[in-house]
């Protein structure tokens, strides 16, 4: 029975499950560094309110050093008792310097350390993934650059559509990434915010500076209440819907790129194909699932969650963690991926068939007059001749087409150029090559501004 299978557990001392279940050191010891950094800033303003001596002060940061080159070293040891990085730390600094360790956490919480480890932990990994996805934006913009020439069938509803500039393709994606660009710096004051001096959750009872500690650390602001310093974790979802958003682009990057690899779009053969490459493109793709899983699971853990600091807050560090993994990963892989693609420049070519000048040959007869919808609907009728006959649709005769509408004339070859179609496109935004030029400077100049 149930009981027996629990007998003992849960009375008593903590049972070992519980031991291990509580334990978060085995993946929270990796903002080992910004929790010495909060500690150091803390001994720092507890000398100026008198809690500490100068001397001491300097025990104190000393040991904390020592404590950090252990674990730069690989030579901490981990005892059974560290429950996380905070309790590791200071059970350790107390081991170096004695007793006076003891002092470094009055007026602290473990509450209120957490809250600034992660937001300090965020703030240096938003600089790395923005290194990451501005390398990822660059190889992007420059392959664009050079490869204006190549020509491909631009598809709406996974069908043929126009001719488009293979750069074209490629910089639409680069223009989302560079929204996500814009939107991970807009996010940094939101996390910029120090809860160190919040206490356990009605605030500092020693008047600790704030101010000074915001400085001493780098924050932008202080949180203005202590019970939201502690208690909130809306700058981690923050940076959740950040990574979904910016994994959804790359998973749309990434099926573009399979697609256009594929034989069936192609003309008997693939027309971009990924020697190397379909499983990094399809890993792409599949990670995205698992960066939305992290914000959805975090945010059922804060809904309904009472006031201030509760241990479910502990399940913020796993999805957290594995989302920066995850993005940064993804960037640079993406970034290899496209810096070392071969684009067959032919194969795309070669699968522009005469139908995708359709719009076009709609777009000729308006320039001889005649109202769009009824352009529209005599392309149409040419495009569903061509196909009763079994050829293209430049192979139907001048007879055929003046069959359609009288207004037809010689000049009607001039429409079966898909040269001729992309440079037509020539307003911004367009696919002509002046265009084309126009947005790969747009977007250097996006990035330098970045
Ligand atoms: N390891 C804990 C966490 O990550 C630290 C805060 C513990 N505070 C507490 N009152 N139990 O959330």
């Amino acid at each position: 029975t149930k009981q027996k299978l629990w007998g003992g557990r849960f009375t008593g001392k903590t049972d070992p499950l519980m031991h291990e279940f509580n334990q978060s050191l085995r993946y929270d010891k990796r903002m080992y560094a910004v929790d010495i950094a909060g500690s150091i800033a803390y001994a720092k303003a507890l000398t100026l309110i008198g809690i500490l001596t100068k001397d001491e002060e300097n025990k104190i940061v000393e040991g904390l050093k020592t404590v950090e080159k252990e674990w730069e070293t690989g030579v901490f040891s981990i005892q059974p008792d560290d429950e996380d990085i905070h309790t590791a730390n200071e059970r350790r600094l107390s081991e170096i310097i004695g007793k006076l360790g003891g002092k470094l956490h009055t007026g602290r919480s473990r509450n209120d350390q957490v809250a600034t480890d992660m937001r300090l932990w965020l703030l240096d990994e938003v600089k790395h993934v923005t290194e990451g996805l501005s390398g990822l934006i660059r190889v992007m913009v420059e392959r664009a650059d050079k490869e204006k020439d190549i020509l491909l069938p631009g598809y709406t509803h996974l069908q043929r559509g126009q001719p488009i500039r293979w750069s074209h393709l490629l910089l639409s994606h680069a223009f989302s990434f560079h929204s996500d660009l814009q939107r991970l710096q807009q996010l940094i004051p939101r996390v910029s915010v120090l809860p160190l001096g919040c206490g356990a959750l009605a605030g500092n009872p020693f008047v600790v500076d704030r101010e000074f500690l915001r400085k001493e650390l780098g924050f932008q602001s202080v949180a203005e209440n202590s019970l939201y310093g502690v208690g909130d974790r809306d700058f981690i979802v923050e940076f959740l819907m950040w990574a979904s958003l910016a994994m959804t682009h790359i998973s749309r990057m990434a099926e573009d790129l399979i697609v256009y690899s594929t034989a069936e779009f192609g003309t008997g053969s693939s027309i971009m194909p990924q020697k190397k490459n379909p499983d990094s493109l399809e890993l792409l793709r599949g990670k995205s699932g698992r960066v939305f899983g992290n914000m959805a699971g975090f945010l059922m853990t804060l809904k309904g969650l009472p006031s201030t600091y509760n241990k479910d807050l502990q399940e913020d560090k796993e999805p957290l963690f594995d989302a920066v993994d995850t993005v940064s990963a993804s960037f640079k892989i993406a970034e290899g991926v496209i810096a070392t693609m071969e684009v067959h420049a032919e194969k795309m070519r070669s699968a522009l068939t005469m139908d995708v000048l359709a719009t076009d040959l709609a777009d000729y007869l308006v320039r001889k007059g005649i109202p769009f919808r009824e352009t529209h609907h005599i392309s149409g009728r040419a495009v569903a001749l061509a196909e009763s006959r079994k050829c293209q649709l430049n192979e139907l005769t001048l007879q055929d087409f003046q069959g359609l509408n009288e207004k037809f004339a010689e000049d009607i070859h001039q429409v079966f150029d898909f040269e001729a179609s992309v440079e037509r496109r020539e307003s911004i935004g367009g696919t002509s090559r002046k265009m084309v030029e126009r947005q790969v400077l747009a977007a250097l100049r996006a990035q330098q501004g970045n």
